[in-house]
């Protein structure tokens, strides 16, 4: 059997969130593959250091500053990637937050706006840039990070978890939209993963004794682990999926 399916040779990835975490595993996995990728976050020093250190691999690294809440920075990242790519096969959308906790009903109006424009506005606009690129250029896939809370809720991170369900309907969405020109959308659900967004969680012994007992796998996720599954519906591995939330938590769910 040929397995030269999760090859990304010649392919053109955009990865929000790069310069650590989750989307630095994806972009390394991609570069692995044979993407030469485009990276983005708040911050050019960490963006730098990961190409360089990326850059090793001989793939093309393309570090770009963008702010998720600020429209004109993501279109400078889309208008930087086509002058250096001239192209976007592969779209992540995995930079979000969360800014505040607590209970829904005393969530204030600010902070509404702050996690919904993060988090979902940010997935929704890129969206439509690279769609429509797509769209021109005859194809592409575009993989969504969510969470397990966009699917059920978790006490104190409300505003978060719509934030996440919202992101899974923009996908279902996206995909209903685009398969006809051959743009395929999915969206990943991780539960707990080891990187900074969850550092009060697994650093904490109590907390993580209680949520390890909800666990099958009794663990929790390695970011590597998400790229591994980025991988896979970013490449010809699925080519006839679409529209899917892929559940990634350890079984916690069951
Ligand atoms: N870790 C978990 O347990 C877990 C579970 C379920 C889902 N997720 C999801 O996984 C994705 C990646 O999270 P992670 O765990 O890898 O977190 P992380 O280590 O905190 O990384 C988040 C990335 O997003 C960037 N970012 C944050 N706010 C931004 C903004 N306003 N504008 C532009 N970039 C921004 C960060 O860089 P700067 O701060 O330098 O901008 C960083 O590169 C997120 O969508 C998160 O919701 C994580």
């Amino acid at each position: 059997m040929d397995v030269s399916y999760l090859s990304l040779e010649g392919k053109v990835a955009l990865i929000t969130g790069g310069c650590r975490g989750i989307g630095k595993a994806i972009a390394m996995a991609f570069t692995d593959a044979g993407a030469d990728v485009a990276i983005s976050c708040r911050n050019q020093p960490h963006l730098d250091a990961v190409a360089e250190e990326i850059g090793s691999t001989g793939q093309k690294v393309l570090p770009v500053a963008a702010h998720n809440r600020k429209t004109e920075e993501l279109d400078n990242l889309y208008n930087k990637v086509i002058e250096q790519y001239g192209k976007v096969d592969i779209l992540v959308n995995n930079a979000a937050a969360n800014p505040a906790m607590g209970p829904l009903v005393d969530m204030e109006e600010k902070v509404y706006d702050l996690i919904m424009l993060t988090n979902l506005k940010s997935y929704t606009y890129l969206s439509q840039l690279v769609g429509k690129q797509m769209v021109a250029q005859g194809g592409g896939t575009m993989v969504n990070i969510a969470s397990v809370g966009g699917i059920s809720p978790d006490k104190g991170l409300g505003m978060y978890c719509i934030s996440k369900a919202g992101i899974i309907m923009l996908t279902k969405s996206l995909a209903a939209e685009m398969g006809e020109h051959n743009i395929r959308v999915n969206c990943i659900a991780p539960g707990v993963v080891k990187t900074k967004f969850s550092e009060a969680l697994w650093s904490n012994e109590a907390l993580m004794k209680d949520e390890m007992e909800q666990m099958a796998l009794k663990r929790i996720a390695e970011p590597e682990e998400v790229a591994r599954v980025a991988l896979f519906f970013a490449s010809a591995a699925t080519p006839y999926i679409t529209g899917q939330v892929l559940v990634m938590d350890g079984g916690s769910s069951l």
